[in-house]
């Protein structure tokens, strides 16, 4: 009789389960070394207003969050793209050599780099960025219309061509699998919902629009912000626009 496969995911979720005698996904599987713990790219930094803005409170901004895929055409401006950032990444303190954030991070290895691409914000050509969190500025790694580009890798979603900005989440899993192991990707995909939730909450209190994705080409949003897809890799993306 054949028997039933395993699906892939069951096999993950149970084999990278916690026991007293370790993770079952990790036995003979070496652990990488502990990569650089975020990303400099080279070229010029675009400094991002710092992040002031005092919103509505917590509370209001909770209740009133709501996923919106239609935006004004009004850009965004620069500070509400440094708020956005600093929500999602923003250095909040130190330990020892490492930035402390808004989002949490399992044993602060903080696997997440933030690249904004840019399609309507005052000031900058549209493009795509990376989110510098040490000094809070921009890097431009490409210039260009690229609302095609992501709409279609994006699985034509027109959310993602009308934003103003969309954050694409990607983590260099490495950071993480150096200290938990395979578990470790679970604890990226929990600490995207972290950083996405921030975006949702911060846009809903600066009185944008904003709404995670998480249905993309993997490949083609890999293509489209330059990376390699192993070694860093798109885990969300998350549409912001004005109202
Ligand atoms: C993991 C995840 C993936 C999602 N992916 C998409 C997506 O690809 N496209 C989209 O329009 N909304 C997406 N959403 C938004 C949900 O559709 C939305 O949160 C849900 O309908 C509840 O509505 P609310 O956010 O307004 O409360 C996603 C949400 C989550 C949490």
């Amino acid at each position: 009789m054949v028997e039933a496969r395993v699906p892939l995911g069951r096999l993950y979720h149970e084999s990278t389960k916690i026991t007293w005698s370790g993770v079952p996904a990790d036995q003979g599987v070496p652990r990488p070394v502990m990569p650089p713990p975020f990303r400099e790219y080279a070229g010029p930094r675009v400094p991002l207003p710092p992040a002031v803005y005092q919103g509505l409170t917590l509370e209001e901004a909770l209740r009133r969050r709501r996923s919106v895929r239609q935006y004004a055409p009004r850009p965004l401006t620069l500070a509400e793209l440094g708020q956005l950032c600093f929500a999602a990444q923003g250095v909040t303190g130190q330990y020892r050599d490492r930035y402390l954030r808004t989002a949490p991070s399992a044993g602060a290895l903080y696997p997440f780099e933030l690249y904004p691409v840019v399609h309507r914000v005052e000031g900058l050509e549209p493009g795509v960025y990376h989110y510098n969190l040490q000094d809070h500025s921009l890097t431009v790694l490409d210039v260009g219309d690229f609302r095609q580009a992501l709409w279609r890798a994006g699985l034509e979603q027109e959310v993602l061509a009308e934003a103003g900005v969309v954050f694409v989440l990607a983590a260099v899993v490495d950071r993480v699998r150096f200290k938990y192991g395979e578990r470790g990707w679970r604890y990226v995909y929990m600490e995207a919902g972290h950083i996405s939730q921030n975006i949702y909450l911060q846009a809903t209190s600066l009185g944008l629009g904003s709404v995670a994705v998480g249905a993309f080409f993997d490949d083609e949003i890999h293509r489209l912000v330059g990376m390699d897809g192993q070694e860093e890799t798109a885990i969300y993306l998350h549409a912001v626009g004005a109202l």
